[in-house]
């Protein structure tokens, strides 16, 4: 497997639209804004270039993001890094015993990313995401 680098950095936020109001402001930037229903969450990605800042919103109180917030209060959430080869990435990974979140990993934003998780408790409390930027 090959990281090719950040993909993007997450925040959970309360508030979307104002966490985007000042995001934006402060770094200039322009942002999608996406709904997950499925995953409980509404999203922004903020493209900074050669990375992005993603904000998350939890749609519902027991959205994963919700209770972040609850558990620990607004802030970095998880880290994404872009792998060229997700499977590889993965199969490597958890043969070195470090517990991935998905069996499979998961197809998003309307097919153009393909994403795993490796689990916090194996990575001293960091969610970190494995990102294929789908072709
Ligand atoms: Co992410």
């Amino acid at each position: 497997m090959k990281v090719l680098g950040i993909h993007h950095v997450a925040i959970a936020v309360k508030d979307l639209d104002e966490a985007l109001k000042r995001f934006s402001d402060v770094l200039g930037a322009r942002a999608e804004v996406e709904e997950v229903p499925e995953e409980k969450v509404r999203v922004a990605m903020i493209d900074l270039g050669n990375a992005r800042i993603e904000l998350l919103q939890g749609l519902s109180p027991d959205s994963a993001i919700s209770k972040f917030i609850e558990k620990r209060g607004e802030g970095i959430h998880h880290i994404a890094v872009e792998v060229d080869n997700i499977d590889e990435a993965c199969r490597e990974i958890s043969q070195k015993g470090y517990r991935l979140v998905y069996p499979e990993p998961k197809l998003v934003a309307g097919g153009k990313r393909r994403v795993n998780f490796v689990h916090p408790k194996d990575m001293h409390g960091v969610l970190l995401e494995l990102v294929e930027v789908v072709k």
